[in-house]
């Protein structure tokens, strides 16, 4: 066995979720999240599982979660952060709501 399959982690947490969950941790893979937010941390941004539960407040509630994405990708939280600003709409409210409803 000379070669291992790049991404395997990643690949098996999205075969664990839902469809609908698929697309986002797909998302969210093409979007670079995971290169600041992923298991290897960089500086100080938080891991998935922390920015799910920071963000549980927002779960089943489209309202708040819209507002939580205007700020977001105006980019005035946590000091511009690019990847944060160049999201869509559409893909910045997919993935708050991922987040969201991931929390437990
Ligand atoms: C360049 C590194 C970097 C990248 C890439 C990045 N982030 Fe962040 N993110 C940060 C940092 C740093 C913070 C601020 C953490 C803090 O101050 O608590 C943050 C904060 C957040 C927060 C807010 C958490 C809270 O406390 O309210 C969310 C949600 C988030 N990021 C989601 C994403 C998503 C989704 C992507 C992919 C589009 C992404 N990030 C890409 C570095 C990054």
């Amino acid at each position: 066995m000379q070669h291992q399959i790049a991404g395997a982690g990643t690949l098996s947490l999205a075969m664990a979720l839902p469809l609908a969950a698929q697309a986002s941790s797909q998302l969210a893979i093409d979007m670079g999240c995971y290169s600041c937010h992923g298991a290897a941390l960089r500086d100080e941004a938080p891991r998935f599982e922390r920015l799910s539960s920071r963000l549980a407040k927002y779960k089943g509630d489209p309202a708040a979660q819209q507002k939580f994405v205007d700020k977001f990708r105006a980019g005035e939280m946590f000091g511009h952060i690019d990847a944060h600003e160049r999201l869509s709409p559409e893909s910045a409210k997919a993935l708050v709501r991922w987040l969201a409803d991931a929390a437990k």
